[in-house]
């Protein structure tokens, strides 16, 4: 197997995280090797990508718009309403759906994944393809179906040929998505995948890093800090069997969660 194969391998597997923070010049003796310091990527490389994106600071003008739609709208069914009519996002030209949300608005449990793949984008409902049925079999497993959550996405219109939506749509969506959270005030989050949890939670750890315990979610518009769980994604799990292990005791931890809470109401 070639290096950039075995690479590729490591990633599907998890491994998105280096162990040193800088990399290291091995073409020094063992014993002298240290962590040099890496010259700054150039803005467009895939690393500069990676870093926070500096929109996130300043607004650029269509981010900016969809932070106002969005706070104008004081309800769900406006705010669906307003995303619909929303054109700052060229995403909603090609697909054939908006993908806003399903399941139980007052169920106290909001799951947040990344956008509609082909399935999703026909039918207009969230997760009702393969990585769908797995959610509802893994939601099942610990006793909770559609009714028991509300399922909803980062990205409400699906991307065309099913690519990773880019940093400047994820920005758009976003007051979007927090927006919905804030009206609809679910007692707990779950973020399936890294998309979603770094969206919400901010910074760029990779999901195997966040997964396996609660985080709290600032979302504007909530009075207090909001329990997220971030999760591997349905889609992860069905390339990658061997984080199914992962993937159960995190649903483990959400139905003791969920039950703990019950004892408290
Ligand atoms: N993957 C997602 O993140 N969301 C969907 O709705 C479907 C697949």
């Amino acid at each position: 197997m070639d290096a950039l194969a075995s690479l590729r391998l490591q990633l599907e597997w998890g491994a998105d995280e280096a162990l040193a923070a800088l990399p290291i010049d091995r073409t020094l003796p063992a014993g002298r090797r240290r962590e040099v310091p890496a010259p700054a990527p150039a803005a467009s490389s895939p690393v500069a990508r990676r870093q926070p994106a500096p929109a996130a600071q300043t607004p650029t003008p269509p981010v900016r718009r969809a932070q106002e739609v969005a706070a104008a709208a004081e309800s769900v069914d406006a705010l669906r309403a307003a995303l619909a009519g929303f054109d700052g996002c060229a995403l909603a030209a090609t697909a054939t759906n908006l993908v806003f949300a399903d399941g139980n608005p007052s169920s106290g449990l909001m799951l947040v994944g990344e956008g509609p793949g082909e399935e999703e984008d026909r039918t207009g409902l969230p997760f009702v393809g393969r990585s769908g049925q797995l959610l509802d079999r893994m939601l099942g497993s610990i006793g909770l179906d559609r009714q028991s959550c509300l399922i909803t996405n980062l990205i409400p219109w699906r991307p065309p040929g099913n690519r990773n939506p880019t940093d400047a749509e994820v920005l758009v969506c976003l007051p979007f998505l927090l927006r919905h959270i804030a009206l609809v005030r679910p007692r707990r989050l779950v973020l399936l995948g890294a998309l979603a949890a770094r969206a919400v939670l901010g910074g760029s750890a990779g999901i195997t890093r966040l997964r396996g315990r609660w985080h709290e979610a600032t979302i504007p518009g909530l009075p207090a800090k909001l329990p997220a769980l971030p999760m591997l994604h349905p889609a992860y799990l069905l390339r990658n069997a061997g984080a199914k292990r992962d993937a159960w005791a995190d649903l483990r931890l959400l139905r003791r969660t969920l039950d703990a809470d019950l004892t408290q109401v």
